[in-house]
């Protein structure tokens, strides 16, 4: 296990929120060495009460429920130092220390082809790891150019282009559901399925993130990269086993299948929105545009859907919307699976069967499946819902992702032509609503987003199988 971890951009909102956080859950689980050390690097000088502080408060605030004890072996455990990712010798003396490295890029994505570039001129010792969040590009020829200097750096296996939606027990879940039940994988195709919706609409806004959000949007935040990732272990051909090779392997397979819209296409399968000023349950939200830091001129979307298809043997047919948005009226999070009605219903004029939905939620964690039954009149067809809760998560999303960077497992992390793939689909889509073929739709804070769905709306769609 590498025993040194050094979070450039460490006194940031993510170090902060998450990655601290992360380890200490993974201290408090025994899942860190003793001997582990974490340097936070920034550009902004800090005394060491000052960041011990810091640390504290983010931990008392971000990881409440971890016991105390780890959370101080955490701030004992943190160090700061000076450094500008643009100045190797600052950059040298954070990475200075005896054995391996994980060095984690938590800094604004357009600094990582210089941040790369420096690690390179330093040189990183044997072993040595090295992260990157999302968005890893800011379209396909960038993302291929950030391969090419990673590859100079440490070999594939040693980068880690992380998605912690991968690192959620509950999309653990969906792989984990479809192969290990005989019902599922038989039915899973579109012979069956019409429609497959990977949905993550937050009440959330922007919260103090313009510097960041501002710049990409909801389809390069959350669509390009977490929904497309849940698309693939929906969808992809069962691996071999979960090793990093075989897993990637088959989600790379769907990433090329799916297949890109043309312009002619887009104004129908996608849609964009920005919220405008509301109230999500009893919390006054203003504008996008009037949020700290938000450049109107930007135009950027705060809701994104775009619907896809693939084209193989197992999926042609079948639809899969993607959907993200902030500041909507409810937190709806999961991936719903809408099965074809039944060919005949032998009832008569005792009603209808509804479409079966199996529904896996990612947050909270919860499967339902929508079914229909004989009603109490033993003739009548009623709705019935199973539903369940899955298993809570041992570790946060980030505790677990930062001990497969410290155990070296890229498994689930994003190869480089994942990355480079995930762009190809997205990449027309980016030109399109920058060209203005699809309108920029407003909605208020707190209502549905804009309306009406891709999915409701599409000319060639089954009517019976619409919710
Ligand atoms: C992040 C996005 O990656 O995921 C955010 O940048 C989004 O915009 C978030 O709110 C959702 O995931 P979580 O785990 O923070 O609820």
């Amino acid at each position: 296990m590498i025993a040194r971890l050094v979070i450039f951009g460490g006194t940031g909102d993510l170090s902060g929120r998450y990655l601290l956080p992360g380890l200490a859950a993974l201290r408090a689980a025994g899942r860190l060495d003793d001997g582990f050390g974490v340097v936070c690097a920034d550009r902004k000088d800090r005394d060491a009460a000052d960041f011990a502080g810091w640390v504290e408060a983010q931990l008392d605030r971000h990881a409440g429920e971890v016991p105390a004890d780890a959370r101080n072996a955490i701030i004992a455990a943190a160090r700061f130092r000076r450094a500008d990712i643009g100045d190797p010798g600052t950059v040298a003396a954070a990475v200075a220390g005896d054995g391996p490295v994980a060095v984690y890029l938590a800094l604004p994505p357009a600094l990582f082809p210089t941040a790369v570039q420096t690690l390179d001129q330093v040189g990183l010792p044997p072993g040595s790891t090295i992260v990157l969040e999302k968005p890893f590009g800011e379209d396909l020829t960038s993302a291929m150019e950030l391969n090419r200097l990673l590859a100079d750096l440490v070999p594939e296996e040693a980068v880690f282009r992380v998605d912690h939606f991968l690192a959620m027990t509950t999309v653990q879940n969906l792989l984990g559901s479809r192969l290990s039940n005989r019902v599922l994988e038989p039915i899973w195709n579109s012979a069956h399925i019409a429609r497959i919706e990977i949905v993550w609409e937050e009440t959330l806004t922007l919260e103090g993130r313009a510097g960041y959000y501002d710049q990409v949007g909801a389809l390069e935040d959350m669509v390009q990269n977490h929904l497309l990732q849940l698309l693939c272990l929906i969808a992809m051909e069962p691996p071999i086993t979960l090793s990093e090779r075989d897993l990637r392997d088959r989600k790379v397979d769907v990433l090329r299948t799916l297949r890109p819209l043309t312009d002619a296409e887009i104004p129908r399968r996608t849609r964009r929105g920005r919220y405008t000023a509301g109230t999500i349950g009893a919390r006054r939200v203003p504008s996008y545009i009037d949020e700290d830091g938000v450049d109107p001129r930007h135009r950027t979307e705060t809701f994104a859907e775009i619907e896809l298809t693939l084209d193989n043997w197992r999926w042609s047919g079948t639809r899969f919307v993607l959907r993200s948005g902030k500041a909507l009226a409810a937190d709806r999070k999961e991936v719903a699976v809408h099965f074809r009605p039944v060919p005949y219903l032998p009832f008569g004029r005792y009603g209808s069967a509804q479409p079966n939905v199996l529904r896996f939620g990612l947050d909270p964690e919860t499967m339902t499946l929508a079914l229909t039954a004989i009603g109490g009149d033993g003739e009548s067809l009623v709705p019935l819902t199973l539903s369940a809760q899955t298993q809570p998560p041992e570790l946060p999303a980030y505790g677990r992702l930062l001990l497969d960077v410290l155990n070296g497992n890229p498994a689930l992390s994003l190869r480089g032509d994942e990355a480079e793939e995930a762009w190809r689909v997205v990449d027309p889509v980016i030109s399109a609503w920058s060209r203005d073929l699809v309108p920029l739709d407003e909605y208020p804070a707190g209502s549905a987003g804009p309306g009406p769905r891709v999915s409701e709306a599409d000319p060639d769609g089954d009517p019976a199988e619409r919710p």
